[in-house]
């Protein structure tokens, strides 16, 4: 019997709108002869829409959207300095509030130097591995706000929130990961000044570690972790780190493993009581939206990530077999566009 796999769609912003499409086609074409149909349905969301109504995700789409087995996302965000936009962060009225309401606490972002990449580090350069990101608390939280706005005596805050149950679920998860990987963790946080939050994550290392003896755990400071990032790289098997720290070392790693073109990354609740969603690192690109020149390899690797965790990873291989073939072929094609590079991945699976 044909399994159906109801998809949210959220193209989202900018080049978003254009990797998604791309994205789609290389799912059906490493799918069509499995016995699976993806239902896609597609919202409406992000800038354009937020201006024509003034929404940015209104209850009854979070709804059908609870309702999908995984969300597929392009990327959210206008054109820095945009005046319509002063003030507001849709980023977090529709990005963070998907992450957020559905308990995305795992930001799994992969970082891997394929052979016939060449990597900004040079020749020879080996990576990979997976940070773990939380995804629901740190600085991202919300907690804070503005005394006195507008007057010279205006005071901010921006609460970096930690809870033991939100850093022992993410870093139980890294070190699971690391059991079915090569059995390395290294946590990062700054633990030498952010001494609360960075207190608490390293009582939980030291208790989650103390569970996992066949694991061998190491700390960094994140500056330091920056360095070995692009010295080293080739030491990291699971970083697990807070959601800021997090948010900039994958920028890092995208840098270091082929660019950000190629990130992939899924939101995943773990537990499966929401959908999860599958989204590229990179943001939504106004400079060079609209030009069908964005690479769409990210969003098509995210959506092999997706199709791992509807337990389609035979498939998911399939698919990062063909953007392997595609990077080793890239010397000959010369410059592509962002269909091309679609439909040339898409015909690598038919
Ligand atoms: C990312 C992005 C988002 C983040 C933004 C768009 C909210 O930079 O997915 O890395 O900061 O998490
Ligand atoms: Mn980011």
């Amino acid at each position: 019997m044909t399994r159906t796999i109801p998809l949210a769609v959220i193209p989202g912003d900018g080049i978003g709108r254009e990797v998604v499409p791309e994205a789609l086609k290389v799912l059906h074409a490493a799918t069509e002869h499995e016995d699976v149909a993806f239902e896609l349905h597609d919202f409406d969301l992000g800038i354009d829409r937020y201006l024509r109504t003034g929404d940015m995700l209104p209850d009854a789409e979070m709804r059908q959207i609870a309702q999908t087995e995984a969300i597929l996302f392009g990327a959210v965000g206008g054109r820095p300095g945009d005046p319509r936009l002063a003030g507001i962060s849709i980023e977090r009225g529709l990005l963070l509030r998907l992450r957020f309401d559905f308990d995305q606490y795992v930001n799994l972002r992969p970082a891997l130097i394929r052979p016939g990449v060449s990597s900004v580090l040079g020749p020879g350069a080996r990576a990979d591995f997976v940070v773990v990101r939380e995804g629901t608390e740190g600085a991202y939280s919300g907690s804070g706000g503005v005394l006195r706005e507008g007057t010279p005596n205006a005071v901010a805050t921006e609460v970096a929130l930690a809870t033991h149950h939100g850093v022992e679920r993410v870093m139980r998860f890294a070190f699971d990961l690391a059991r079915r990987r090569r059995g390395r963790v290294t946590v990062v946080h700054k633990n030498n000044v952010l001494v609360h939050s960075g207190g608490l994550w390293q009582s939980v290392q030291d208790e989650v570690s103390a569970r996992y003896p066949d694991i061998e755990v190491d700390y960094l400071h994140v500056d330091a972790a920056t360095i070995h990032l692009v010295t080293t790289p080739e030491r990291f098997d699971v970083i697990v780190t807070d959601n800021l720290f997090g948010d900039i070392l994958t920028d890092l790693a995208g840098a270091i493993a082929g660019g950000i073109g190629l990130a992939a990354s899924g939101s995943i609740d773990p537990e499966r009581r929401y959908p999860s969603m599958f989204e590229p690192v990179h943001g939504s690109a106004p400079d060079i939206a609209g030009q069908g020149v964005a690479d769409p390899t990210a969003a098509v690797l995210s959506a092999a990530m997706m199709l791992d965790h509807l337990e389609l990873r035979g498939q998911g291989d399939r698919i990062r077999d063909a953007v392997a073939a595609d990077l080793d072929a890239r010397a000959s094609t010369g410059p592509r566009g962002t269909a091309e590079v679609g439909d040339a991945l898409a015909a690598r699976l038919t």
